[in-house]
């Protein structure tokens, strides 16, 4: 039953388009990015109602039933996901929808004549498909289902161009015929591309893949929007691959990489991967009341968190600590990284959830400068986003990514585990700085540790 008039749809469409800019904006601030998240999902519905309400929907009980499914199985996944797997998540999510745009465009090509239609769709399931399978492949890397290191044969780059050429070909041909076969062959031309673009990238580039896959996944239901004549489909499409475009290339500046290095590095022995090569040099440890003399005595003390603060959940233990400071009269502030973690916005999204005051929390620019001024610097389960090497050693793989400059403060704290590296899989000198103490142990217990004996000061 049709109950919405084309003018109406076309009213609702525009207040869908509306909200989904507006979660775009909100999401550009930890402050604001909740209302963001809302106001984009609000924009969702009121496009999938609008759907319901203003067409002679065929299948209805079919597309109901495949909402239910969709909604059984998506709904306590994601409740349950561990932040720290968030980029799973979001892989997975987007591979999806590439995947449902894909099929869309073959489902489409039957009754397509115009030659203008046919290139959106064969353009819709070549990138529905790459991004299909290209994020199965992070999901199972993100997972350790297969291995993080950069995967590359001998034969690889020569497979790449073959998958290239075949699909300029193949995409020509199911233009001019229109031939549901070819198409079929297609489909599976994309979903081996997308394996063998991501295969080559290593573990802590993937997160930057999957940001990229999602602009890919953006376009792909950008162009499924001309097919089906839905103007929403090509705004949020676009949106999409707008911001996914612009967040991978904010992600990849923030390391000093180039996009075509992260993707293709592999090739040159270039890309990052995870190592566990454990350094034997001595270093300078110490135990939790020492730590708690050290900040509850300083003036100015900037805590820096990184991936190890998510895994051992310590968010609220640290912003007590840093409340417990600034009750005795330490000015505390948060140096966040623009890649600490395992994916944009990790910390930030990390201290929100322990109620960290927003005034508190200061971005790279802007407390490098500070640090010259700084007592103590207690990092957090963070080492690469610290690592002297990104300015001086060529070569290295985070060699030119910007650093928070935490060797400019007078004492430097860590709060680690062991001498394991980062994810770059590269040692650390200013673990070995005489300025340097380490606090070995699990990030939330230490931390509880140090809380506990400040208090006691
Ligand atoms: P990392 O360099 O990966 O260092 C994490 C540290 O946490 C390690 O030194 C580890 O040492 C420690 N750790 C792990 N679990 C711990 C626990 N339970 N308690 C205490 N410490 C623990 O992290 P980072 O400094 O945040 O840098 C992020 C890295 O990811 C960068 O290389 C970045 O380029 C990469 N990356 C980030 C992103 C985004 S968007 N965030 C995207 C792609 C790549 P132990 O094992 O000794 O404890």
């Amino acid at each position: 039953m049709i109950i919405l008039s084309p003018e109406w749809t076309a009213v609702a469409y525009l207040v869908a388009a509306v909200c989904f800019i507006l979660a775009l904006k909100g999401l550009s601030s930890p402050k604001s990015a909740r209302r963001g998240n809302l106001l984009g999902a609000a924009g969702a519905l009121l496009a999938v109602v609008t759907l319901f309400l203003s067409m002679h929907l065929e299948n209805l009980l079919l597309i109901l039933a495949a909402i239910l499914v969709g909604t059984v199985i998506a709904v306590p996944i994601a409740r349950r996901v561990q932040m720290t797997q968030m980029p799973q998540l979001v892989a997975g999510f987007n591979g999806v929808g590439g995947g449902a745009a894909a099929l869309v465009g073959i489902l489409e090509l039957g009754h397509a004549e115009e030659t203008w239609v046919r290139i959106a769709i064969v353009f819709t399931m070549l990138i529905g498909a790459v991004s299909f399978s290209g994020s199965a492949v992070t999901v199972l890397k993100l997972q350790e289902l297969i291995t993080t290191r950069p995967i590359t044969f001998p034969g690889l780059p020569v497979l790449m161009v073959l998958a290239v050429l075949a699909a300029i070909a193949g995409s020509v041909f199911v233009v001019l015929t229109g031939d549901l076969l070819w198409a079929v062959g297609l489909l599976g031309i994309g979903l081996i591309a997308g394996v063998l673009l991501v295969l080559p990238v290593g573990g802590a580039d993937v997160p930057i893949v999957i940001s990229l896959l999602n602009a890919f996944t953006g376009l792909a239901v950008a162009a499924s929007g001309i097919v089906l004549g839905n103007v929403l489909l090509l705004v949020a499409g676009t949106l999409v691959g707008a911001s996914g475009t612009i967040l991978t290339m904010a992600m990849a500046s923030a390391m000093g990489r180039s996009v075509a290095g992260i993707m293709f590095g592999a090739f040159k022995g270039g890309s990052t991967a995870g190592s566990t090569e454990v350094s034997d040099r001595p270093v300078r440890s110490s135990g939790p009341e020492d730590v708690a003399v050290e900040l509850g005595y300083a003036q100015r003390v900037v805590i820096v968190p990184g991936y190890g603060l998510a895994v051992a959940q310590g968010q609220h233990t640290i912003v007590e600590l840093a409340t417990a400071l600034e009750e005795r009269g330490v000015k505390v502030v948060f140096g966040i990284h623009p890649v600490a973690g395992r994916m944009p916005g990790h910390m930030n999204v990390l201290l929100a959830e322990a109620n960290a005051p927003y005034e508190s929390l200061r971005e790279l620019e802007e407390v490098n400068p500070e640090f010259s001024q700084t007592d103590v610097v207690l990092v957090v389960g963070a080492n690469d986003v610290v690592n002297p090497a990104a300015k001086t050693t060529k070569g290295s793989p985070i060699y030119g990514m910007p650093i928070l400059e935490v060797s400019d403060a007078a004492q430097v704290v860590f709060l680690k585990r062991s001498m394991r590296p980062g994810f770059a899989g590269i040692e650390n000198e200013l673990l070995f700085d005489p300025k340097t103490t380490l606090l070995f142990g699990d990030a939330k217990d230490s931390l509880s540790k140090v809380l506990a004996a400040v208090k006691a000061l």
